[in-house]
């Protein structure tokens, strides 16, 4: 990994937001000081269902704004809803966004808000700064502790014809509000918390081994992967525990500041392939292939994993560089497991014959720019056939 200069020149990009119980009321008021008198409410049936979409629908009829729903949203949101969801936002006359769900709703709402502003295919965004106008204003309401959408520069969609998921990255896709509330958590079920927690703490890792880390990436990468392993098995047992919920989604949002910023790497570029050419769901694809990608990774940045294994529990003093490499493997793979997570990809159906194709695509991933390893592709097919 390159040595990072103090006087190294580094962006740090971050939205307003409101942290803690009873911010999810405050939709409608937010809309008001935007000007809004209609918005796009952008969710899907699971938190339909659940209750929370009401919830801030009624904070909206509260505060004198008229909205429109849009709930045709998959798991791993695709290109045909983006645009679906542009069209009731033009033909509708709507005036803003209040994205309410975890990563799908509100990646199809920051992609919603591109296509309204620059009327192009959303695919043509795709990559590093190539959204030229602003959305309107978004307001995200995150229901999930994972994807961290509220807070990132990151939208990512399923192109469905090729396939593949495109990643698009934009400070335009900063919402202008979120409101972070840590009730929703509570109806979350249990694979849904570890699936998406266990997202946030490979933002976290990754955007701490990230080649564009920062000092202050670094801060709240450590503190996620702290708030994070100390919360997640007890929000599994206690669920309704708002106190538990409360530091999973401190250490989701600690863990969005650092990737938004630091980006992120290997493991998010090989998931986004799984995902987009297998439609797995992202969580639980990065879970099952973090260890492999820390193995992998480890001789780029021993200091930076050794630090990770501490923080995830008790790291070998003086031990041999090949044994702290295993180590820190196994902790992350204890921990997964501790978490009830004890499936391969196999189990999720992918198959040798998978590989060759999954790691070309996961070559031109942009999350690949930022590993702080640069694999081949038989390095990455060896990856991923470890995972199996
Ligand atoms: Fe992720």
């Amino acid at each position: 990994m390159t040595p990072q200069s103090e006087l190294e020149l580094k962006k740090f990009v971050v939205p307003e937001f409101i942290f803690g119980s009873g911010s999810l009321d405050l939709a409608g008021r937010y809309a008001r000081n935007f000007g809004l008198r209609k918005v796009l409410l952008v969710t899907d049936p699971g938190v339909r269902r659940a209750g929370w979409t009401e919830r801030v629908s009624e904070s909206l009829i509260n505060a004198g704004i008229s909205y429109e729903v849009f709930d045709r949203i998959s798991p791993n949101p695709r290109a045909a809803e983006v645009m679906a969801g542009a069209e009731v936002y033009r033909a509708t006359e709507c005036q803003g966004i209040v994205a309410v769900g975890g990563g799908s709703p509100m990646d199809c709402a920051k992609g919603i808000g591109i296509v309204s502003s620059n009327r192009r295919s959303i695919l043509s965004y795709e990559g590093v700064d190539q959204v030229l106008l602003p959305g309107p204003p978004l307001i995200c309401i995150p229901t999930t502790a994972g994807s961290s959408a509220d807070v990132s520069q990151f939208a990512i969609i399923t192109d469905e014809r090729e396939k593949r998921k495109i990643a698009i990255i934009s400070k335009t896709l900063v919402p202008d509000i979120s409101l972070l509330d840590p009730l929703p958590l509570t109806t979350m079920d249990a694979e849904l918390t570890v699936d998406t927690g266990l997202d946030a703490l490979c933002h976290a890792i990754e955007a701490y081994v990230s080649n564009a880390s920062s000092p202050m990436t670094d801060l709240h990468a450590l503190q996620a992967i702290h708030l994070l392993v100390s919360s997640l098995p007890d929000a599994v047992t206690a669920p309704d525990a708002l106190s538990i919920r409360y530091r999973t989604m401190l250490g989701s949002l600690h863990a969005g500041l650092a990737f938004s910023n630091a980006s992120l790497g290997a493991v998010h570029a090989m998931a986004h392939s799984l995902g987009g050419l297998l439609d797995l769901a992202h969580g639980r694809c990065n879970a099952l292939l973090l260890e492999h990608v820390a193995a992998y990774n480890y001789d780029a940045a021993p200091e930076r994993y050794d630090a990770i294994g501490r923080s995830l529990g008790a790291a070998p003093c003086g031990v041999g560089h090949d044994e702290r490499r295993s180590h820190i493997q196994n902790t992350i793979a204890s921990f997964r497991r501790s978490l009830g997570v004890g499936v391969t990809l196999s189990n999720l159906g992918v198959t040798g014959c998978d590989l060759s194709d999954l790691a070309l695509r996961a070559l031109n991933d942009p999350c690949m720019a930022t590993n702080p390893r640069r694999p081949t592709h038989r390095e990455v097919e060896m990856i991923y056939a470890s995972a199996l």
